[in-house]
Order: C-alpha cells, then sequence, then structure tokens
C-alpha cells in the first residue's frame, strides 16, 4: 500500500514537471544558476571534508551542495529575489563587517535556481527527527551551558547575542531544523573554514536535539 502511494506520487511529480514551464525544472535552474555566474563564488559539489582549505578559500560563498538539506524552499525563493545579509561579519572573515549586495535573481530564474539547489541534499540529514520546540534545556544550552548566543544573534530580550557566527534570527523559517541537528552532530561533513566549535562529544545527542529544536523556533 505504501509502495503504491509512493509510486502514484512518483509518476504525479513525472507528469507535473512534464507539464510545467522550464522554470520550475532543475535541470534550467542549474543553467540559469550557472548562466548567472553563482558557480563562481558557490561550490555546488560535496563534501566539504574532500575540499582542500586552499580550495574552499578559491569560493567566496557558502557552499551549496546540501542546499535542499539545509534550507527550507519558500525563505530560498525569496531570499534569491531579495537577499538580505545573514551574516553580520564578511563570510569567513571575523573583522570585516558584510558589505551586502549579494547578486538578485528574477521572479522566474528564482524559481527554477531554487527547484535546482533543493534538489542538492545530503544523505548525513535524517529527516523527520527535530520538531521545533522552545525546549527548556535547549534554550538553556543556547544562552546559559553553551557559548551559542556569543557567537550567534538570536530573538532575546536583552542581551541579543554576538555577531562572528551567522545570524540565527528567523532560523525557524530559513532552516530545515533536521538539519541544524545534523550540523551539530556531524559538523565536519558541512566544515566551512571557519568552522564552528565541534559539540558532538561536548553535548549528549538529547541535548543537541533540544538545542535544535530551540533554534528552530528562532522568528
Ligand atoms: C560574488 C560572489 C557571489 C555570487 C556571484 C553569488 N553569491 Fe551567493 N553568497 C555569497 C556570499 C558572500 C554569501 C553569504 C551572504 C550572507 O551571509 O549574507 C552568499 C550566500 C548565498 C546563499 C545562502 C547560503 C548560506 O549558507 O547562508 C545562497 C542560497 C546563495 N548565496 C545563492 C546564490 C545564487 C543562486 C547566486 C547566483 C544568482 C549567487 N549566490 C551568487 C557570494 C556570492
Ligand atoms: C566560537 C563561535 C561559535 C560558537 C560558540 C557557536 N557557533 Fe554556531 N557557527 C559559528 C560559525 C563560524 C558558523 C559557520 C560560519 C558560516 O557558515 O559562515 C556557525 C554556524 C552555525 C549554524 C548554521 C547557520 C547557517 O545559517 O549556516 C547553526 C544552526 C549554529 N551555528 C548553531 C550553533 C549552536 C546551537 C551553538 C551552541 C551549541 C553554536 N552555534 C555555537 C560560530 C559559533
Amino acid at each position: 500500500m505504501r509502495f503504491a502511494v509512493i509510486v502514484s506520487f512518483g509518476l504525479a511529480a513525472v507528469t507535473l514537471s512534464m507539464n510545467n514551464t522550464a522554470s520550475a525544472d532543475p535541470a534550467a535552474g542549474e543553467d540559469a544558476f550557472n548562466a548567472n555566474k553563482c558557480s563562481d563564488c558557490h561550490y555546488t559539489r560535496g563534501p566539504a571534508r574532500e575540499k582542500t582549505i586552499a580550495d574552499q578559500l578559491a569560493k567566496k560563498g557558502p557552499e551549496l551542495w546540501y542546499a535542499g538539506s539545509k534550507f527550507q524552499q519558500p525563505w530560498l525563493e525569496q531570499w534569491l529575489q531579495d537577499p538580505q545579509p545573514i551574516r553580520n561579519m564578511k563570510y569567513n572573515s571575523v573583522t570585516e563587517e558584510n558589505p551586502g549586495g549579494h547578486p538578485k535573481l528574477a521572479a522566474g530564474d528564482a524559481a527554477s535556481v531554487t527547484e535546482f539547489l533543493m534538489s542538492l541534499t545530503s544523505s548525513d540529514v535524517e529527516a523527520g527527527i527535530i520538531k521545533p520546540k522552545r525546549h527548556p534545556m535547549g534554550r538553556l544550552i543556547f544562552v546559559k551551558k553553551m557559548p551559542c548566543s556569543g557567537c550567534h544573534q538570536f530573538p532575546g530580550r536583552k542581551f541579543t547575542g554576538g555577531n562572528s557566527g551567522p545570524s540565527l534570527l528567523h532560523a525557524g523559517t530559513r532552516l530545515n531544523p533536521d538539519w541544524i541537528y545534523a550540523y551539530l552532530k556531524n559538523i565536519d561533513t558541512f566544515k566551512p573554514v571557519r568552522a564552528m566549535p565541534n559539540f558532538s562529544g561536548i553535548l549528549s545527542d538529547r541535548e543537541m536535539q533540544s538545542v535544535a529544536a530551540y533554534v528552530a523556533t528562532f522568528e
């Protein structure tokens, strides 16, 4: 029964993509990605651990080979049309501010590029584990027990966090909760040059899940 459902869903998806305009097609999205020179600054092949530091520094923007596991689709499609800074500091820098001015895409290209990026996933991200929750344990870890808030902006009342990591404001609409957990657990898989500290071995699995669930509520 379950198999039948998956098969018919698969067929429906194929029919859909055949009937659709080229704009919702991942292959058209890959062409638009290259035509817009996105590949000058972003890798779409992983994993990070197979790249040298020089390889990683050769690109000015974050790796996107796991974008489909990291981002929420509606956020991505909207951001590509109106990209506001995510990191307070310039990517890979602790001293220079983010200059902003990320290239913009028109709606049609944003839709197809989003389809392309959402097709890039990592098998290290297991689906359906983390549900966003204002977990007291997660909150305690984020604001007190661990230095998360010293490096990341978050929706706090008085203290709103540090600047050296990406801002986590709106993480709840931007990031896939399961990816947040996978990132904490398996940082080497996703490691950018300026990696955040490795928390696996410091936090238990349950603690990583609760802090991921907490971050996934950030508005
Ligand atoms: C000149 C280099 C450059 C080009 C060209 C460029 N980007 Fe970026 N991109 C960046 C930088 C730097 C960031 C980090 C921005 C921030 O944190 O605010 C970024 C961030 C992103 C993000 C969010 C990634 C994350 O992990 O936070 C996505 C998605 C993205 N770019 C897609 C694209 C697409 C699609 C194009 C082509 C239209 C493109 N970029 C072109 C440099 C570039
Ligand atoms: C010493 C500073 C530091 C600390 C402490 C720290 N982080 Fe980070 N964090 C970073 C950096 C640096 C990155 C990745 C940089 C990049 O991609 O530009 C990052 C990335 C992240 C991301 C991915 C954000 C994105 O949009 O790519 C999440 C989620 C995150 N951290 C959560 C946490 C949590 C939860 C804790 C505490 C358990 C924590 N961080 C502690 C510096 C830190």
